[in-house]
């Protein structure tokens, strides 16, 4: 009865936390800052679309990687694992709000799609957790990896003049190559080539979708 009991407050603590992310509704933590501290540029209408579609898929990046690290949370093996993941998704719901905070001074919104990609998340680190610590943490590093790739095209795609969108990329480009690298030293495996090219190509369906929906 106990055993079933915290099943379900488990339960309805995922449950609870992917609703709040889907509807930016997470609590900003106090002690994080906005990195977007310059003066705001009077961007064009045609730049603010950009900004904001480029925006719009980091924001859904960040979504994802909650849904991932909480996935792999309920399934991962040791408490140390489960210790590193909450404190990656701990600077991935900072990058999150740090979008959402962007995309609204943008006069633009967050992709419809998140349900769908925060529930896919979801069960993709669940699964990967099933696989062992090792396995996930490696997913983990071969995820950091494309998505500091994924950072550097969209700070080469900003418009010059939208100095906020690219404080806040560089900052968290910084701080998904220390999730890269201690996911690393954590023990992860090495993914091979193959494995990091599919993950790419699916990358790839979730920003062409969310860049306009
Ligand atoms: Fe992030
Ligand atoms: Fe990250």
């Amino acid at each position: 009865m106990r055993r079933s009991l915290s099943l379900l407050d488990e339960v309805i603590k995922h449950v609870d936390v992917g609703l709040k992310t889907v509807t930016g509704s997470l609590p900003a933590n106090p002690r994080f800052s906005y990195p977007a501290d310059s003066s705001d540029e009077a961007l064009s209408r045609a730049d603010k679309i950009r900004s904001s579609q480029l925006m719009r898929i980091n924001h859904c990046g960040e979504v994802c990687a909650q849904g991932l690290y909480h996935g792999q949370s309920s399934t991962a093996r040791s408490k140390e694992t489960r210790k590193h993941l909450a404190a990656a998704a701990e600077d991935e719901r900072k990058h999150l709000i740090w979008c959402q905070t962007r995309l609204q001074e943008l006069d633009s919104h967050t992709s419809f799609l998140n349900p769908i990609w925060y529930a896919a998340s979801w069960m993709t680190g669940a699964v990967t957790g099933l696989f062992g610590d090792k396995i996930s943490l490696g997913f983990i590093a071969a995820t950091e990896e494309e998505v500091c790739q994924h950072l550097d095209r969209h700070l080469d795609e900003l418009p010059s003049a939208d100095d906020r969108s690219r404080a806040i990329i560089d900052a968290m480009k910084a701080d998904e190559a220390h999730h890269q690298q201690d996911a690393i030293s954590q023990g992860g495996t090495e993914f091979p080539a193959a494995i990091k090219r599919a993950m790419a190509l699916q990358a790839k369906v979730m920003t062409e979708t969310t860049r306009w929906v």
